[in-house]
């Protein structure tokens, strides 16, 4: 497995490749992988793609300095994590390879990045955007693979694909759960013992959710779920929605759409924690 830290020496190993007839297949990370990660990867080899991952922690989407600086960096174990599952090319650019100058692009999501994460931390899909897309330019890949918990984010950058007219196939893959229920995520590793206990109330308030009757009224189900989290003295929610899958707008009745996912953001502490079920 190579590693490499410039755009031109990653540009020069994927035009070798393509030129010999593989497919590339693109997993962006920002680190501290866990087994989430793990399943893009091997999705990626899977599908017998030549597997290009980077490790790049964006400043551009953090809209929280604190977060920013806190958040978990261990490359020389990811690199490790990697080489063991069979990637065959890492790319670990520093801050002024990916941005030499300023990115001052805004794009335009029109409502899907108004709500729930784009409405809670604002700039952060402008940053994804920025950011994806340059890695995008660089990787020139055929597919993609996201994880599924960061569900906002796939819709955005489906939609950026879109605009910017890419010919990369986006993959999401389903989200991964440790044997508690609680979502895998790189922030997980910040909570402390009582914070971890707590949190995969989250997960069992939203299957108790996807168990519930039609019957019950959105606006009830919504009620249900937040109360449940909230009795939890370690867990606060910031916001649970519960949306169309596509326009990510929110359904106040089940006949609204024949898709419909709950969205949720918690506090735990200073860490915020996302999830997501599907309901219908
Ligand atoms: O999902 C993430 O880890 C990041 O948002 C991504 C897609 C790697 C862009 O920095």
């Amino acid at each position: 497995m190579k590693v490499v830290t410039t755009a031109a020496e990653l540009r020069q190993e994927v035009a070798l490749q393509k030129a010999a007839g593989r497919v590339i297949g693109f997993v962006p990370t920002m680190g501290a992988l866990h087994s989430g990660h793990v399943s893009l990867v091997d999705k990626s080899l899977n599908d017998n793609c030549f597997t290009v991952s980077s490790i790049f922690v964006n400043p551009t989407q953090f809209n929280d300095k604190n977060d920013l600086k806190n958040y978990p960096r261990m490359p020389e174990k990811d690199i490790a994590l990697l080489e063991e599952r069979g990637v065959n090319l890492v790319f670990t650019p520093s801050v002024a390879e990916i941005y030499p100058e300023e990115d001052s692009r805004i794009f335009d999501f029109g409502s899907i990045d108004k709500v729930m994460e784009g409405a809670k931390r604002p700039g952060h899909f402008n940053g994804v955007a920025q950011v994806v897309s340059k890695l995008f330019d660089i990787v020139q890949p055929d597919k993609a693979y996201f994880g599924e918990k960061d569900f906002q984010q796939i819709a955005i950058i489906k939609d950026m694909v879109k605009q910017l007219k890419l010919k990369v196939e986006i993959i999401p893959c389903p989200i991964v759960r440790d044997s508690d229920g609680l979502a895998l995520s790189s922030r997980n590793m910040l909570l402390n013992p009582a914070q971890r206990n707590s949190a995969p109330l989250i997960y069992r308030a939203l299957s108790n959710a996807q168990k519930q009757e039609r019957s019950t009224s959105i606006s009830a189900l919504n009620q249900m779920v937040v109360h449940e989290i909230n009795a939890d003295n370690e867990l606060d929610v910031e916001y649970f929605d519960i949306v169309d899958a596509d326009t990510l707008q929110s359904v106040s009745s089940w006949d609204e759409s024949s898709n419909i996912y709950g969205c949720i953001a918690v506090k735990v502490g200073a860490i915020r924690l996302i999830d997501n079920i599907r309901l219908k």
